[in-house]
């Protein structure tokens, strides 16, 4: 059973190999309708994600009270992308859709990083791998709950 933030970190990799082929189809996206399609497609992916993320390894490491600071700034990146994706799957304007879930990837991409380099370190350290597997096991299990029943699944992404 991977731990938890094995899981999350290999999420990290094959969303990033998404946003990298969701870049090239933007280059030649020609509707505002097609890119809030694909401003969707990454907040259901996202959704997923960051529910396990932050209801598991966010939420325990939050009994830390030292390691508050550098969690407000995760949660704050996840309102920042959550943001630009909303805005994103309804702006009427290709060039402005464009910008918007651009940067909602950049911000994506950036905020993996500050994850991997600060904050699973630090919950690899907090926990034994009993409890790592375990965290593991529970956001694997979410993931099977969620696809037998998507509205299991908290409706605040990330
Ligand atoms: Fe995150
Ligand atoms: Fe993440």
């Amino acid at each position: 059973m991977p731990s938890l933030t094995h899981l999350l970190v290999a999420e990290h990799a094959v969303l990033a190999a998404l946003f990298d082929e969701i870049d090239g189809i933007l280059d030649h996206a020609r509707s505002p309708g097609e890119v809030n399609r694909l401003a969707r497609l990454v907040e259901g992916v996202l959704r997923r994600h960051g529910s396990a993320e932050s209801e598991l390894a966010y939420a325990a490491l939050d009994q830390m009270l030292a390691e508050r600071g550098e969690l407000l700034q995760l949660h704050q990146d996840h309102r920042e992308i959550d943001a630009h994706l909303a805005r994103a799957t309804i702006a009427p304007d290709l060039h402005e859709a464009r910008r918007l879930l651009r940067r909602a990837l950049a911000i994506s991409r950036a905020h993996f990083r500050r994850e991997e380099h600060s904050v699973f370190p630090l919950f690899e350290r907090a926990f034994n791998p009993e409890a790592l597997e375990a965290f593991g096991e529970a956001a694997l299990q979410r993931y099977l709950d969620a696809d037998r029943d998507p509205a299991a699944l908290s409706q605040s992404p990330r």
